[in-house]
């Protein structure tokens, strides 16, 4: 650091990214990807920050103040991640949560598979509380053939990338490229994301649960109990904390940064649970094994499900990993009685 706290040897995202590449001595079409990537979470950013004076909130005809039709934020944000990642020319298929089909580029040859949710935790945009935007990254199957939907098929085992960005007090891009997990906080005044959280590990276990205990009637008894002995652990123990923020990648950033447990299981109601694996489960999954928790659909490890579709749901149980091992053990238990 110089005086006056100017940072004049700051690593920045791109930087960071730069080494890695000459580290592995890779072509750098990925470190092209991830600036488009980049522009695309820095421009959702700016519109996040200004959503409220600029009228861009979630609800369908909205009006600026000359009385014109503005787009959506959550509009906004998937037409940047589309715009930029084609402008890359690295990216021959991807899908988004927006879009019920895939889209394919087709005039660039490009030889990686991206799937994301643009701005997850759109029902939260009205009343301020952190959203986010969440990426998984893949390389197509075929190194000889054109990418189409069938390389979005692939299980989050063989993802090459995977990141996410919140929108909370600060703008932050937490990404592992499979080395690790490493933290980046955009500083607005240079317009730059800087390593604030270097090789990011979770806790082996955590004292907060976060899931959606509104709809605890619509549970398997395995969850229920689980759930139960969270609050009620015994022994004197202490009970665990309750968080549940409802943004995907907010509960999730604090799981990463404080451990814990975050769950979205199968219900009555959503037998399949409601999070979308290839833009939500597996890069969340991805990150979090690559900080040293666990990731697991009550049966399987996330990252090791392939997918039958491109917008498949999973029930995702999620965090560090002994709060994850004691959910699976009640679960086990509850399975073999069935
Ligand atoms: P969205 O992609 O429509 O925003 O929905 C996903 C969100 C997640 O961010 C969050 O974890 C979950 O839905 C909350 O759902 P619920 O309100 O059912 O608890
Ligand atoms: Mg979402």
């Amino acid at each position: 650091m110089a005086s006056d706290d100017i940072d004049v040897d700051s690593m920045t995202l791109t930087r960071f990214v730069l080494s890695e590449q000459k580290r592995i001595g890779a072509t750098g079409s990925l470190t092209l990807l991830l600036n488009a990537l980049q522009t695309a979470i820095k421009a959702i950013s700016a519109a996040v920050r200004r959503a409220g004076f600029a009228k861009l909130g979630s609800a369908v005809g909205d009006t600026n103040v000359q009385g014109e039709q503005v787009k959506k934020l959550d509009v906004i944000a998937n037409d940047l991640f589309i715009n930029m990642l084609k402008s890359s020319f690295e990216v021959g298929v991807m899908v988004s949560e927006e879009n019920d089909k895939c889209i394919e580029v087709t005039d660039c040859g490009g030889k990686y598979v991206v799937a994301f949710d643009p701005l997850d935790g759109s029902s939260n945009i009205d009343c301020l509380v952190s959203i986010g935007s969440i990426f998984a990254i893949w390389k197509k199957v075929s190194p000889d053939s054109k990418a189409s939907e069938a390389d979005l098929y692939q299980p989050g085992r063989t993802m090459v990338a995977a990141g996410y960005s919140v929108y909370g007090s600060a703008t932050m891009l937490v990404i592992s490229t499979g080395n690790g997990v490493n933290g980046f906080t955009l500083d607005p005044s240079v317009g730059e994301f800087i390593l604030s959280d270097y090789n990011m590990k979770i806790n082996k276990r955590g004292n907060i649960f976060a899931i959606n205990e509104g709809y605890a009637q619509y549970w398997s008894s395995d969850v229920t109990e689980y759930v139960q002995k969270c609050k009620f652990p015994g022994d004197g123990k202490s009970p665990m904390g309750a968080r549940y923020v409802g943004s995907m990648v907010s509960d999730m950033h604090r799981t990463l940064k404080y451990g814990g447990i975050f769950m979205y299981p199968a219900t009555t109601k959503s037998p399949k649970g409601k999070l979308r694996l290839q833009y939500e489960c597996n890069p969340m999954a991805f990150i979090i094994e690559q900080a040293g928790g666990m990731a697991s659909n009550g049966v399987i490890p996330i990252l090791d499900i392939v997918p039958t579709g491109i917008h498949d749901r999973s029930p995702i149980f999620i965090g560090s990993e002994e709060n994850v091992k004691d959910y699976l053990k009640i679960r086990e238990e509850h399975d073999k009685k069935k």
